[in-house]
């Protein structure tokens, strides 16, 4: 796991949107497993800058969302679908169709759920996959206890995520206790994941995931598991590490390495 510890949120957005814009140059088809949430909002402004200043383009570039909310159609203001319309994609040049986010209002969601599986395994499978993370250590809506190879499925919402979330839902206006949510296993299957977490208010969950025993009660630590990940948090987020100056040497190690082999 690749820790790295920027100043605040703006430059953990930019560290972000840089490896989402390098992936993009580098392969314009990329698949990119998407988020939503608070977090991720500053790196989707960044990529819109960049496609603005026709630095890359997405008119290749399929997509894929963590998750969605059972029962919300996609022209619901709450949905996800809609997040990321308002977000990201009225703001890009990709294409409708190659923008996937889990069917919320599905007439058999069961079967959603094996259909959004089988169609990231068509798109040849994520090359880059977005993740916020919960303060309970969720990522997507994949809730202590979850099991570490789960696939698409729906989730019940703990109350502290309920409440979490409450910011977003009007006092009168009805939220889902249930999702649809990526597994913990497809998380897994992407062949590069970034990890955005800011604010003291993640510390405790960030400390769990790098540095707790790998467990189901803090879903994130499943990512010690995976060979290619970058955990990109602000000072706040790392405040209760304990290991922090070892993970800031090895960053000054690495920037050194690529500097000396011309990659920096
Ligand atoms: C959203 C998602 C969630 C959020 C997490 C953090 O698609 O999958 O896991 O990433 O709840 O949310 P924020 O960024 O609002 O703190």
């Amino acid at each position: 796991m690749q820790v790295v510890i920027k100043a605040d949120a703006t430059a953990v957005a930019e560290y972000g949107a840089a490896i989402f814009i390098r992936q993009i140059m580098q392969k314009p088809d990329s698949v990119l497993g998407l988020a939503t949430g608070s977090t991720p909002v500053a790196l989707y402004q960044q990529l819109i800058s960049a496609y603005k200043a026709k630095k890359i383009s997405f008119n290749q570039v399929k997509s894929f969302n963590l998750d969605e909310y059972l029962g919300l159609a996609p022209e619901h203001p709450q949905s996800y679908r809609f997040f990321m319309q308002q977000q990201l994609f009225n703001h890009i040049d990709i294409l409708p169709e190659n923008t996937a986010v889990p069917e919320g209002a599905a007439a058999d969601p069961l079967q959603a759920c094996q259909d959004y599986e089988q169609r990231i395994v068509e798109s040849g499978g994520i090359d880059l996959q977005l993740l916020g993370l919960g303060r309970n250590g969720h990522i997507g809506f994949n809730e202590p206890s979850s099991g570490l190879r789960s696939r698409t499925r729906i989730k019940t919402l703990t109350k502290e995520t309920i409440a979490d979330n409450a910011r977003f839902f009007s006092a009168d206006e009805y939220q889902p206790h249930l999702s649809i949510t990526m597994g913990i296993g497809t998380i897994l299957d992407a062949r590069k994941v970034i990890l955005l977490a800011t604010g003291e208010s993640k510390a405790v969950a960030v400390k769990a995931m790098i540095e707790g025993p790998l467990s189901a009660s803090c879903p994130a630590s499943a990512l010690q598991l995976h060979q290619n990940v970058v955990v990109v948090i602000d000072e706040a987020a790392a405040s209760h590490l304990e290991n922090i100056a070892f993970y800031r040497h090895i960053e000054q190690e690495n920037e050194q390495l690529l500097a000396r082999l011309g990659k920096a």
